[in-house]
């Protein structure tokens, strides 16, 4: 008997690490982000701020349509979608970098977003991302 409390506890701590390993599963609190992927957890920015022009255009050109000019999620694509784009002027106060970076290299096709938010990996480079990342940040 005297060995049951013990696995109780393994078992427990152990389902925590699997629930956060998936982002802590459903019914959290829809503010809180999910946890950044061990592939892209810790990642940080390379690039200065002298970045952001290159990002500027490259922000124009990809994400404007739905995020709108100045990331208020107001572009003219974003009517018709279904979850609404992501208001980037909010969202890059509190997101890491890692967390941007994973989130335009990935997009929203997986869960939990299941979003149209297309996925940039393979279209622009590591760095084209950091310059788009260094240039929403100047939204906030
Ligand atoms: C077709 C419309 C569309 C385009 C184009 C688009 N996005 Fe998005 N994006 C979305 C939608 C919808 C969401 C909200 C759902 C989600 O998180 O996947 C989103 C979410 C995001 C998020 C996550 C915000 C959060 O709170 O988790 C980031 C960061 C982002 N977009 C950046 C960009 C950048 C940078 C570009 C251009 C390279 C871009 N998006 C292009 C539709 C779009």
């Amino acid at each position: 008997m005297k060995k049951v409390f013990p696995m109780i506890l393994i078992v427990f701590v152990l389902s925590a690490l699997v629930l956060a390993a998936c982002g802590g599963g459903g019914g959290q609190s829809t503010s809180e982000k999910p946890a950044v992927p061990a592939e892209y957890a810790g990642k940080t920015n390379p690039l200065g701020s002298d970045a952001a022009a290159a990002g500027k255009t490259i922000y124009e050109e990809r994400c404007a349509s739905c995020h709108g000019p100045s990331g208020a999620g107001d572009g003219p694509a974003a009517a018709g979608l279904d979850p609404k784009p992501a208001h980037l002027n909010e969202v890059v106060g509190t997101a890491g970098d890692d967390y941007l970076f994973w989130r335009i290299a990935e997009g929203g096709s997986m869960a939990p977003f299941n979003s149209s938010m297309p996925a940039q990996k393979g279209i622009l480079t590591d760095e084209q991302i950091w310059q788009v990342v260094t240039y929403i940040k100047t939204f906030k």
